[in-house]
């Protein structure tokens, strides 16, 4: 049952996302200083470390390997996919989305081990969901574990740049204290591996995924506005990868990803320092700035979807 509050409640959030992507169109917002995570790493070409995954004929390959394109067409969308399946790290693409009518198009950066582990896998994502509004792309993440998506914990935003025009950078810290989602190494999301997440944070190897595809029947208003291969094809790039993970490798994984005596489970972290095992101050400022201005959709705040919200969202803001 809905109740009048909660119906007023929906107007209101859906006035104030119209007034936010009305502003949003007239002046560019300057995000917060935070540290440059990307910069401490090395950037990889695509072969190597990646292969196509399908779509081969609908991708490009340019700058000696360093970009790629991906498009979807009438025939089909495309997708690649890292060689190595990683536990922890720090995982990272830049990428340009399709411009011009995008409307039921997505374009998707994520780990994931549904291979592996059909029945329990788990997965972190990035989905940037196209518009009919041109440079108004939606940014949804989400994290599923050991088979988690009875609940599904989707967080929505803005972006507070046209994401059509250039490369920006999206980013996963993923380790034994938290997954963080950066855009141009902009915390926007932090999920903690708390007691409450339990078995629903991810803790398998994963590999990395980069695709696009029809998401005609959700990606926009809810399947509202589906493809129209008019505007197509639509051609997503990809550059910057940065893949500072622990390689997962049955014969390799005891002597490079464990403690020394220890069985798979306890992996190490690949990647030491502050910045990466707990949010500076800076991030947590810069992860407010957006979340407050930029963020429309929390599961953590949907009492329609789950009248009793998922445990982890008593801790932490949404
Ligand atoms: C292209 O990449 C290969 C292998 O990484 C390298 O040996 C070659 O010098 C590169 N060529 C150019 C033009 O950058
Ligand atoms: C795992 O590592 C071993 C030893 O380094 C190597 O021979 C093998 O090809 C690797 N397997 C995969 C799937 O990467
Ligand atoms: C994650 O844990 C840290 C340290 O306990 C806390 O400061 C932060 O608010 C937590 N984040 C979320 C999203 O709950």
């Amino acid at each position: 049952m809905i109740t009048l509050t909660q119906r007023l409640l929906f107007v209101l959030s859906f006035i104030s996302c119209m007034a936010m992507s009305m502003s949003m169109r007239h002046n560019t917002p300057i995000p917060p200083t935070t540290a440059r995570l990307t910069d401490r790493f090395p950037r990889l070409v695509f072969d190597g470390a990646f292969s196509d995954l399908f779509g081969s004929q609908n991708i490009k390959k340019t700058s000696n390997g360093s970009q790629v394109s991906l498009m979807l067409d009438k025939t089909s969308g495309s997708g690649f996919k890292s060689n190595d399946a990683y536990y922890y790290g720090f995982f990272s693409a830049a990428i340009k989305l399709p411009m011009d009518y995008s409307a039921g198009v997505v374009v998707a950066f994520y780990m994931s081990n549904s291979e592996a582990y059909p029945h329990n896998h788990d997965e972190i994502d990035f989905e940037l969901l196209g518009h009919e509004k041109r440079k108004e792309w939606a940014l949804q993440t989400n994290v599923y574990g050991d088979g988690s998506t009875g609940i599904g914990r989707e967080e929505k935003f803005f972006l507070w740049f046209d994401p059509t025009a250039d490369f920006h950078e999206y980013s996963l810290i993923w380790n034994q204290h938290h997954i963080v989602f950066l855009v141009d190494n902009l915390p926007v999301r932090e999920v903690n591996h708390s007691v409450a997440m339990a078995r629903a944070y991810p803790s398998k190897p994963m590999s990395i995924y980069s695709t696009i595809w029809d998401g005609s029947q959700w990606a926009t208003h809810g399947g509202k506005k589906p493809v129209n291969y008019k505007f197509g094809p639509f051609v997503a790039s990809f550059k910057n990868f940065l893949v500072a993970g622990c390689a997962w490798n049955q014969t390799k994984a005891a002597s490079s990803c464990t403690r020394s005596g220890q069985s798979g489970s306890l992996a190490l972290d690949p990647i030491e320092g502050d910045e990466f095992v707990k949010l500076s101050a800076e991030q947590q400022r810069g992860m407010e700035w957006v979340r407050s201005k930029f963020m429309f959709y929390s599961y953590c705040n949907d009492l329609s979807r789950f009248p009793v919200l998922p445990p982890e969202c008593k801790e932490g803001k949404h």
